[in-house]
C-alpha cells in the first residue's frame, strides 16, 4: 500500500492507494473521523460489488453505517437528486460531525461531495473512488459538484475530503471503455508531468490495457501530479488550469457528437493528440515528443481518428467553452514533456486545421 498527503491550503489529508486497501476504510474513517455515523452513497452498479465489504470494514471498526443506492449514470448529478439527498441525511439525523463516504466513480464522488459540502455547510467526505478517472483525477483535489441544465458541473464548490481510498482490486471488474476513460486522464498527467510518471504511462501502454497493468505507483505517481497542482492552487485562480490540456477540444467534440460517439476519455485522447500537434506548431515541442505522444494514446487504445463531426462544428463549440474569455480560448500546451505553457491563443485557422487533420489521421 502507498500512503501520500495532500497539503491543500483548506485541508491536509491521506490517499491510500494499493490492492484490496478497502479493507482499511473502517479503522482509517474511525481515526480521521471518529465515532459519528456513516452514510455510505454509491450506483446501483457498485452496489452489488464492493457495499458488503465497505460496510463489514465500517462496522468492525465500530462504525453505525447505513447506506443510499442511486441509479448509476450522469443524471443522477443534479439539484433535484442532491435535495432528495438532503432529505436523506435530515430524517436519518445526520450532523456535522458525521460523515458520507462516496463508493463509487466520478459521478458519485461528485455528487455526495457536493451533498456533503452544503449539508449543514459541511459534514464530513470520505472518497473511495471505483474507476481509474475516480482514483486519478476526480477524488483528488476537491471539486464536487452538480450539473445545471445544459451546464456540467454548473452548480459546485471546492471540498476536500478527509480521505480518499483507491482500491486497485476495484478495477478488475471495471468495464474496458471505462478504463480507457482513465487512461486518457493518466496519459494527460504523464505528459504533463514528464519524467517518472510519463515514464510509468509508456510502462501501461506496453500491456494490453486490463486492470492487471494498472500498477499501485502508476496510480500513485498520477495522483502525486495531481495533488501537487492542487497544493499549489486549490481553487484554480491559475495553475490548476493546467489539468485542461486537451480538455478543450476534447470537450467539443463530447459536445459536437452528443455524448454518445465518444466517451469522455476518448474525447480526452483525440484532444490530446490536437494539443500535441498545436504544440508542436505554436510552443516549439520537438517532433520526437510530438509523435511519442501521439504513439502513446495509440497503444492505449483510445481512438486515433475523429469521425461523424465536421470541423467547422467542433471549432464553433470551442469558441463557446466555458473557460474562454474576452479573447477567446487560451489553451494549455507543452514546451515539453513535463513543460505546459497556459493560456495560449491559437489562430483559428490553424485550429480548424488541426481538427480536419484529427478527421484525416
Ligand atoms: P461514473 O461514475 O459514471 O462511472 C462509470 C461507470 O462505471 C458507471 O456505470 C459506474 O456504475 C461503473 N462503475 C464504477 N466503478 C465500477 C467498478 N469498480 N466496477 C464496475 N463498474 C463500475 O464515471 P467516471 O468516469 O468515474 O466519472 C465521470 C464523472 O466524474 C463525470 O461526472 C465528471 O464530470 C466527473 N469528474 C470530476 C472531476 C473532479 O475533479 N471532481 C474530474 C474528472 C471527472
Ligand atoms: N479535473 C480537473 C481539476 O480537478 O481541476
Amino acid at each position: 500500500m502507498k500512503r501520500l498527503t495532500v497539503h491543500a491550503a483548506s485541508r491536509t489529508y491521506p490517499i491510500l492507494v494499493g490492492r484490496d486497501v478497502l479493507e482499511e476504510l473502517g479503522p482509517a474513517v474511525r481515526r480521521l473521523r471518529g465515532e459519528g455515523q456513516i452514510v455510505v452513497m454509491c450506483d446501483d452498479n457498485v452496489a452489488p460489488l464492493y457495499l458488503e465489504r465497505a460496510r463489514r470494514s465500517l462496522v468492525s471498526a465500530g462504525l453505525r453505517v447505513s447506506q443510499v443506492i442511486l441509479p448509476a449514470g450522469e443524471r443522477e448529478k443534479s439539484l433535484a437528486r442532491a435535495e432528495e439527498l438532503y432529505g436523506v441525511l435530515y430524517d436519518r439525523g445526520v450532523r456535522r460531525t458525521d460523515t458520507v463516504v462516496a463508493l463509487g466513480g466520478g459521478v458519485i464522488g461528485d455528487l455526495a461531495g457536493f451533498v456533503a459540502a452544503t449539508f449543514q455547510r459541511g459534514a464530513g467526505f470520505v472518497q473511495v473512488p471505483t474507476t481509474l478517472l475516480a482514483q486519478v483525477d476526480a477524488s483528488v483535489g476537491g471539486k464536487v459538484a452538480v450539473d445545471f441544465r445544459a451546464g456540467k458541473n454548473y452548480v459546485g464548490t471546492f471540498y476536500q475530503p478527509s480521505l480518499v481510498l483507491a482500491d486497485l482490486r476495484t478495477l478488475e471488474t471495471l468495464p474496458d471503455r471505462e478504463l480507457r476513460c482513465g487512461a486518457a486522464e493518466v496519459a494527460k498527467h504523464g505528459l504533463l508531468a514528464g519524467s517518472a510518471v510519463l515514464r510509468r504511462v509508456r510502462q501501461l501502454a506496453r500491456s494490453p490495457l486490463g486492470a492487471a497493468a494498472v500498477t499501485q505507483e502508476l496510480v500513485a505517481s498520477s495522483i502525486a501530479y495531481k495533488a501537487s497542482v492542487v497544493e499549489r492552487d486549490e481553487r484554480e485562480a491559475g495553475l490548476r488550469a493546467v489539468l485542461n490540456f486537451g480538455h478543450t477540444i476534447g470537450h467539443a467534440i463530447e459536445a459536437a457528437t452528443g455524448f454518445r460517439r465518444f466517451s469522455h476519455g476518448e474525447a480526452v485522447g483525440l484532444g490530446l493528440h490536437a494539443a500535441l500537434r498545436l504544440s508542436s506548431e505554436l510552443c516549439r515541442l520537438p517532433e520526437t515528443d510530438e509523435e511519442d505522444g501521439h504513439e502513446l494514446l495509440d497503444r492505449l487504445g483510445l481512438p486515433d481518428r475523429l469521425t461523424g463531426v465536421r470541423a467547422e462544428e467542433v471549432c464553433e463549440l470551442v469558441s463557446r467553452d466555458k473557460k474562454a474569455g474576452q479573447d477567446g480560448v487560451g489553451y494549455v500546451l507543452l514546451r515539453r514533456p513535463g513543460f505546459p505553457v497556459l493560456g495560449v491563443r491559437v489562430p483559428p485557422a490553424l485550429e480548424l486545421e488541426v481538427v480536419e487533420w484529427l478527421r484525416k489521421r
